[in-house]
C-alpha cells in the first residue's frame, strides 16, 4: 500500500483499491503549504475526532471527491446536517468496508467540533485487509486501553502514533506505547506544526532504536510504500 504525509496528522492511503484519507488539516498548515488539497482524491475521510487540527479540510475533500466519512456518531451527525454522506461508529464496535474493515478504537482525548459542538469521543482507527493492517490513533495519550489492540486486531504492519507531547503523548510514552499494541514500525505524526509540539527528531529516533523499535518521520508530502 501507498501512504502519504500531508502534516500534522493528516494521510493520504490507497488501501485495498480505495482512496482513504485521515484527518485533514492542511490549507491552514503552514508546513502543508505546497500541497494542493483540490488534487487530494478520497473515497473515505476519516476522522479520530472533532478538533480543528484533524476536521479542518474534511469538508472541502469530501465534498470535491463525493467521499463517505467515517467517523464516530456525532461527528458523522454533525457533517450529515450539512449534505455529506458519512458512516457513523462508536468506540469498540467494526465494520467490513469495501476496501476492508475498520475497528474503531479508544483513545484518551478531547473532543469538540469547530463550531463548538460535542464531538462524542475520541477514537483512532484499527484497519485492515487481507494485504495490510495498520493502526492510525488519532490524538491520544499513552493508555492500557492500547493492550486490547494486539489482543482483538490482526498482528499490526505498521502503526501511525503521535509524538508531539503537549497534547498527546510524547515519543517517550509513543515508545511504550509501540509495546502495547506490539508493533516494530511506527510512522510519526502530530509533531513540529506548531511551537508546542515541536520535537528533536533525531532523539525520537534514537527511543525507538533503543528499544529495537523503528521510528519514521516523514517529510511533509512524502509518500512511502509498506
Ligand atoms: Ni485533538
Ligand atoms: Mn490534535
Amino acid at each position: 500500500m501507498t501512504l502519504r504525509y500531508l502534516g500534522q496528522s493528516s494521510f493520504q492511503a490507497e488501501f485495498g483499491g480505495k482512496h482513504l484519507v485521515f484527518d485533514p488539516m492542511i490549507k491552514a498548515n503552514e508546513l502543508a503549504r505546497d500541497i494542493d488539497i483540490d488534487t487530494i482524491k478520497a473515497d473515505y475521510v476519516l476522522l479520530s475526532h472533532g478538533h480543528s487540527d484533524h476536521v479542518e479540510d474534511a469538508e472541502h475533500i469530501a465534498k470535491n471527491n463525493n467521499a463517505t466519512l467515517i467517523s464516530n456518531f456525532e461527528i458523522v451527525s454533525w457533517y450529515q446536517d450539512r449534505g455529506l454522506k458519512g458512516h457513523p461508529m462508536n468506540l469498540g464496535g467494526k465494520f467490513s468496508f469495501d476496501f476492508g474493515t475498520v475497528k474503531y478504537v479508544n483513545a484518551i482525548h478531547s473532543s469538540m467540533l469547530p463550531d463548538g459542538s460535542y464531538g462524542g469521543a475520541s477514537g483512532g482507527f484499527v484497519i485492515w485487509n487481507n494485504e495490510k493492517r495498520f493502526y492510525f490513533a488519532g490524538d491520544t495519550a499513552l493508555t492500557m486501553d492500547l493492550k486490547l489492540i494486539p489482543m482483538t486486531c490482526p498482528k499490526l504492519d505498521f502503526a501511525i502514533l503521535p509524538i508531539g507531547d503537549n497534547f498527546t503523548m510524547g515519543y517517550d510514552d509513543a515508545v511504550l506505547a509501540a509495546e502495547f499494541i506490539q508493533c516494530d514500525k511506527i510512522i510519526a505524526c502530530h509533531f513540529d506544526t506548531f511551537g508546542y509540539i515541536k520535537i528533536d527528531h533525531e532523539a525520537a529516533k534514537a527511543a525507538f532504536k533503543k528499544e529495537g523499535k523503528e521510528l519514521i518521520i516523514l517529510s511533509v508530502g512524502e509518500s512511502i510504500q509498506l
